[in-house]
């Protein structure tokens, strides 16, 4: 049997942050590393996702090409991975002329067997950005709610999934101008004749996680619609068809035809031509996605699909797709910078302290929060304190009570082989069942167990009263330390890499573990040092600040510092010559204020007179377009005021807000 896993493409539009890592490339790289280490015949594929949207996005942002973009990003995050040991067969890119081929090859085959068609429709197309423009780069009011800024497929207010069509005066997300309707054709892949098919192969899945099988088979059952598969746009792969020479390939078409290609392209590097058949072309070869939930109906339906119109290829064996990981009880948001960047991260702490931390905090299940504090706790308690405890002082006490010499002595405690040898089958089942978190929780207990037995058989005292007695504690002390390198090495590679320097171990793998004759080749104690240093306050305090932004935290005096009160508008006009000023006179009690305020979007002059609103009354005096304005009222929304803020009864003007 082979075993082929793959983890998602990552776009080549930016950094990869930690939930990506939650996601599926460090559970993927643990499970490989195990396999390899059992000697089982498995790869682990990967690469960059070149197209799309959101890559020409970042290249309109950045004024720059999408191939700058993608160059850029696709060596930062497979250094990224590099440094922080995601270890790949293969990191291919989805622009290589390689991919491209495939992916054709691919389209033609369907193409040819009837399971694509074409069809003609209208769609927005922004003339300024010259650009058709993808459902969610287009926003516009919600025809129900009349949200202002509703996506053009989705309206996030009041949930109502959109058409384009449906929202008033829409606009380019791009450059805020009006769309124009534009006619224009595209091929739709036949899903809703494939779902029988589906739905069999779908139905010998019962082992899979819970939450991917539900998940895959609501949407089954909702029945799945026939999707248009092209583009026009200028970048990505183009469709093979004379009559379709603007077009270009849906990027989640061909992405997951990168998994091929990479593979192809791994054999070709290792100069195995073919081998890469041996993979995709066996039926005896598991193939295994990693990723993350948000690509399940990818992964779990709609490529699957591909591939059962292609023919060629094996489809999933399976899907262990994770939840998503918060940060610091908020969700993700790389718009927002709400992200641990992992190239900040390698750049203050050691790699396997992040990777222990996720994986005992693996979102398997459930969404789970990261934490700063909760980072320092681990990394302090069970790393440091468990851990690290057991290893350094096991060491130190050989080299400063046994003065270096390691013990010649093969004579094993029972109770030592029986844990080492339970914990290790406990650990191949949680990993074998894609229960990654479990496995790190099962393998603590080995230092932990460690521990205790150093403290039973106190060797600080038998070295004196009985030296045998002292070298046998020792000699097993050496057995579980061995056996937490081999057995640690998929999750905490780094460290055990320094375990095997310490005592100039050779490197043995999963079954060897129990192998206990490497005690009698003489292993050399070399320098030893603290495997965990513990993380400072100060350290954390300083992540944290960074991730709010520089925002930092205030005390109830730095609030009192801000003068805000209740003031009524008495008169409002517009600012001539902006569609966004009004000049407001304001009552705020003692005095009568002018204010100048961007709300004219939003707001007519008349609606807001009489009206109560929140004034911060201390802030320095401005002038804007050359009216002075003296204080700032209160409003909601980030580039444009959606709302103003204005208290729930009447109160006097003057009234002091806190
Ligand atoms: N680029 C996608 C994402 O980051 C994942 C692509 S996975 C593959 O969400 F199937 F296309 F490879
Ligand atoms: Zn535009």
């Amino acid at each position: 049997m082979k075993i082929l896993v793959t983890s998602a493409l990552p776009y080549a539009n930016g950094d990869i942050h930690l939930g990506h890592l939650a996601g599926c490339y460090l559970p993927a790289d643990i499970y490989v590393r195990y396999q390899k280490s059992r000697k089982r015949d498995c790869i682990h594929i990967c690469g960059t996702d070149e197209h799309g949207v959101p890559i020409i996005i970042a290249a309109l942002e950045k004024k720059c090409s999408p191939k700058e973009v993608i160059d850029y990003y696709y060596e930062r995050i497979k250094k990224a991975f590099e440094d922080f040991g995601i270890i790949f067969d293969n990191f291919s890119r989805t622009s290589l002329p390689l991919h491209h081929k495939i992916s054709q090859d691919f389209f033609l085959k369907i193409y040819q067997d009837g399971y694509i068609y074409k069809k003609e429709m209208s769609q927005f197309y922004c003339e300024s950005c010259q650009l058709f423009l993808a459902d969610r780069y287009i926003y516009g009011i919600c025809p129900f709610c009349h949200n202002q800024k509703a996506r053009g497929d989705q309206c996030e207010l009041c949930g109502r999934w959109l058409e384009p069509f449906q929202l008033i005066s829409p606009k380019c997300k791009i450059c805020n101008s009006s769309p124009i309707e534009k006619k224009t054709f595209h091929y739709f892949f036949a899903l809703s004749r494939l779902q029988e098919k589906l739905r069999e192969w779908l139905s010998t899945k019962d082992f899979w996680k819970d939450n991917v099988k539900k998940f895959s088979l609501g949407l089954l059952n909702q029945g799945l619609e026939d999707r248009a598969i092209s583009r026009d746009l200028p970048w990505g792969v183009r469709i093979p068809l004379e009559e379709a020479k603007d077009k270009v390939l849906y990027v989640w078409f061909d992405a997951p035809i990168g998994y091929i290609s990479s593979t192809v392209e791994w054999a070709e590097k290792n100069n195995k031509g073919d081998l890469w058949k041996e993979y995709w072309l066996n039926s005896d070869t598991r193939l295994i996605h990693f990723i993350g939930k948000d690509n399940i109906i990818f992964h779990a339906l709609i490529w699957p699909a591909m591939l059962i119109a292609h023919g060629d290829y094996i489809l999933p064996y399976n899907i262990p797709a994770n939840e998503f990981l918060n940060l610091e009880g908020r969700k993700l948001s790389t718009s927002e910078n709400w992200a641990v960047w992992l190239i900040d991260y390698l750049k203050e702490f050691p790699p396997d302290m992040l990777r222990y931390t996720l994986a005992v905090n693996l979102p398997e299940t459930n969404d789970i929060d990261f934490t700063w504090k909760d980072f320092q706790t681990k990394v302090n308690n069970e790393l440091a304190d468990i851990l690290g405890n057991f290893v350094n002082r096991v060491l130190l006490f050989i080299k400063r009570s046994l003065k270096g010499k390691i013990p010649e002595d093969l004579e094993l405690d029972n109770k030592v082989l029986e844990t080492i040898k339970e914990i290790k089958t406990k650990v191949e089942n949680l990993i074998e069942n894609f229960e990654i978190k479990n496995g790190i929780k099962e393998l603590m207990k080995l230092p932990s167990f460690g521990n205790q037995y150093f403290d039973h058989e106190a060797p600080w005292q038998t070295l004196k009263s009985n030296f045998k007695k002292c070298e046998k504690t020792i000699t097993n002390c050496l057995i579980l330390i061995k056996s937490i390198e081999v057995l640690f090495r998929p999750y905490l590679p780094f460290t055990c890499e320094k375990i095997r320097n310490f005592l100039n171990l050779k490197k043995f793998e999963w079954d060897d573990v129990l192998e206990k004759e490497f005690l009698l080749s003489k292993p050399i104690l070399k320098e030893v040092e603290i495997l965990f240093n513990k993380i400072p306050e100060e350290k954390i305090e300083l992540q944290l600040k960074k991730l709010k932004g520089g925002k930092m935290e205030i005390t109830i005096e730095d609030f009192k510092k801000l003068d805000l009160r209740v003031g009524r508008v008495l008169n409002c006009e517009r600012v001539k010559g902006s569609d966004k000023l009004l000049v407001l006179e304001i009552d705020i009690g003692k005095e009568l204020r002018q204010i100048v305020a961007g709300i004219g979007n939003t707001y007519e002059p008349k609606d807001l007179i009489g009206k109560n609103v929140i004034v911060i009354c201390n802030l320095q005096p401005a002038k804007i377009k050359g009216i002075e304005s003296n204080g700032m009222l209160l409003a909601v929304g980030e580039e444009r005021a959606i709302a103003i803020l204005t208290t729930d009864k009447d109160v006097p003007p003057g009234s002091i807000v806190r």
